[in-house]
């Protein structure tokens, strides 16, 4: 686990945060959503593809015993590109489906593909994403603005999301459309951010999107948000669904650092507790009873 240096405590960081989430919005209306998943020439996210690859099978085979061969695979919300899932696909797994409200992947250049593929050593994978919007590939990317993963009508042993779940509207309803397209033994594994994310202010207050109430936030916010459910609203929603979960915090404040900051967040994230607010990052681990 991973814990954070204790950031300096910021003077008036109600009124910060506030006018940054404002301009954020702001910002985002201007320019459309998209861009800001849409990275197309950093390369670096190949490398970051492949960290975020490794971290899942290694939870996957430490919490199944298991192995992606053979499996079908979901990923919720890949972001700028599919190179997770050629990655999955290299390393075994049969199928790689992906469902996202937003299509950032038709801009991913070639350029990005063909370094992923000079990594892998092989491109034998690159013919599938000429038909990556078509059921019948290995490849099949769905973009749902209204992110109906019940729409999906093949068995999928494995889920996988890096980074998503935070974003998701509404997280017991996707839950809830993940149970219904799972069969026994159907497996999540997903890391999930807590912190802010706003440029301006998630280093030096990492806690502030705690600090507004839900009428405030659901102004400052807008589509993608931080929908700020908590560690143990994510083990009850899926305890009531009928998976047996466990959540490891991977990235931690400091105890001394969240007894500070607990009195100004509203009165819901002060009654989590400092243990609770102090977890900035955790990996899920699911599998359905
Ligand atoms: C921060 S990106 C993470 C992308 C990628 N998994 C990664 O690790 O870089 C958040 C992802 O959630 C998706 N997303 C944002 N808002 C969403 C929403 N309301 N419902 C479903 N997906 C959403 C975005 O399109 C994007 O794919």
């Amino acid at each position: 686990m991973h814990q954070v240096e204790h950031p300096a405590v910021v003077k008036s960081a109600y009124v910060k945060g506030m006018w940054v989430h404002a301009a954020g919005k702001l910002k985002r209306k201007l320019l459309g959503f998209r861009k800001n998943y849409v990275a197309p020439l950093d390369l670096s996210r190949v490398g970051y593809d492949f960290n975020v690859v490794d971290a899942w099978l290694n939870n996957y085979g430490a919490f199944t015993g298991e192995s992606i061969t053979g499996k079908t695979v979901l990923e919720l919300g890949p972001g700028s590109n599919l190179g997770t899932g050629l990655i999955l696909l290299s390393r075994g797994a049969k199928k790689y489906l992906a469902i996202d409200v937003f299509d950032s992947v038709q801009y991913t250049q070639e350029v990005f593909y063909d370094h992923l593929f000079e990594r892998l050593g092989c491109d034998a994978l690159r013919a599938e994403l000429a038909h990556q919007y078509e059921p019948d590939g290995r490849i099949h990317y769905m973009v749902d603005p209204q992110f109906r993963i019940e729409r999906i009508d093949e068995p999928v042993d494995v889920i996988f999301s890096h980074s998503a779940f935070e974003h998701f509207d509404d997280v017991a309803e996707v839950i809830r459309q993940i149970t219904a397209i799972s069969a026994p033994g159907t497996t999540i594994i997903s890391r999930v951010d807590l912190q802010t994310h706003e440029l301006g202010v998630r280093d030096c207050d990492p806690l502030n999107i705690y600090r507004y109430s839900d009428t405030l936030w659901r102004w400052l916010g807008d589509k993608g948000a931080p929908n700020r459910t908590r560690t143990p609203e994510y083990q009850r929603i899926l305890e009531d669904h009928g998976w047996e979960a466990e959540i490891e915090p991977v990235r931690t404040l400091t105890r001394e650092y969240v007894d500070k900051m607990l009195p100004g967040l509203i009165r819901r994230y002060q009654n989590f507790g400092t243990e609770e607010m102090g977890i900035l990052g955790f990996f899920m681990r699911a599998t359905k009873k």
